[in-house]
């Protein structure tokens, strides 16, 4: 077996370290930074020939993130790295995953196109997979998919003795049914029709007790708009406060300040992406990836 090394930037440090410590390997630091004209200045200080390289990159927000990695699996694999085994905690570009009007292209696949032919294996948590039913359909290389749904299921478990999960829509379903499953809680999930970006409209199946915690589960915060029409909904039927968790907590500028207005004091997140609500910790999740890899 090929030696491994832990490599990741300084923007996930904690989270690098944590893994690094657990493999008992080594966790090198690549340098980035960026020259006046805004473009990147990469410096690989350490060696990395013949070793299996576990690189710890986040990428939401990924626009600027994805021209550097780029350059790093290319200089990885010049400076002779035996594998690039990506580990992406949040895999973006995963939600324009069909041409809903003319003319609009599938980015997740272009983006599956371009990730496979840098990197030898992706490992990422929770993917948005909707019409793309697994990430074999659009990835050429291996790919590992991790679940935070027992972590999520044991967070319930410690902290709210009678929940109520809800799920915003039904493509939630199949993993929210799994978390209810694991925390041996009721379920219900709602029909959720998106007229833009931030606009959204739910409907919530009739419920008689309004006496359970309502958490409410989605996989992404991003303008925070799915959680805000759903915590409206759940005031007006005179629901207690929800709890929110979320796997990623990707948040664009103004979902904090909607997420506020709407009431909704707690937010919980996985560590995919570093975040103030982050409480539960997925290290142990991507543990058991890397153990999958071949
Ligand atoms: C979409 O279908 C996802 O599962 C999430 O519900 C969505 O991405 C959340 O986005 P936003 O916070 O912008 O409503």
């Amino acid at each position: 077996m090929k030696e491994k090394l832990l490599v990741s930037l300084q923007n996930n440090l904690a989270l690098a370290q944590n893994i690094a410590k657990q493999l008992k390997i080594k966790n090198e630091i690549i340098q980035l930074q960026n020259f006046p004209d805004e473009e990147s200045y990469i410096r690989i200080e350490f060696d990395v020939k013949d070793k299996v390289i576990l690189l710890l990159y986040a990428l939401d927000h990924p626009n600027p993130k994805i021209l550097p990695l780029i350059f790093i699996a290319k200089a990885l694999r010049h400076l002779k790295a035996n594998k690039i085994i990506l580990i992406t905690p949040y895999l973006p570009y995963m939600r324009q995953d069909k041409s809903f009007k003319s003319g609009e292209i599938i980015s997740a696949k272009f983006f599956a196109e371009l990730l496979s032919s840098y990197v030898d294996t992706l490992i990422t948590i929770d993917p948005h997979l909707h019409r793309i039913k697994t990430l074999a359909d659009i990835y050429t290389i291996p790919t590992i998919t991790l679940h935070a749904t027992k972590y999520i299921a044991e967070w319930i478990k410690q902290h709210i003795s009678s929940a109520l999960l809800i799920g915003p829509d039904e493509e939630s379903e199949q993993w929210v049914a799994d978390v209810a499953k694991m925390a041996n809680t009721p379920l219900i999930i709602c029909k959720k029709i998106r007229y833009g970006n931030k606009e959204v409209k739910l409907t919530v199946p009739e419920i008689s007790d309004t006496t359970k915690t309502p958490i409410i589960i989605d996989d992404i915060v991003s303008t925070g708009g799915t959680l805000c029409a759903l915590a409206n909904i759940l005031k007006e039927n005179h629901f207690p406060k929800p709890i929110c968790i979320t796997v990623h907590a990707l948040y664009d500028q103004t979902a904090q300040e909607a997420i506020s207005k709407a009431g909704i004091e707690t937010i919980i997140s996985c560590n995919t992406i570093p975040h103030v609500s982050n409480q539960i910790d997925i290290t142990h999740l991507i543990l058991e990836g890397i153990k999958e890899i071949k």
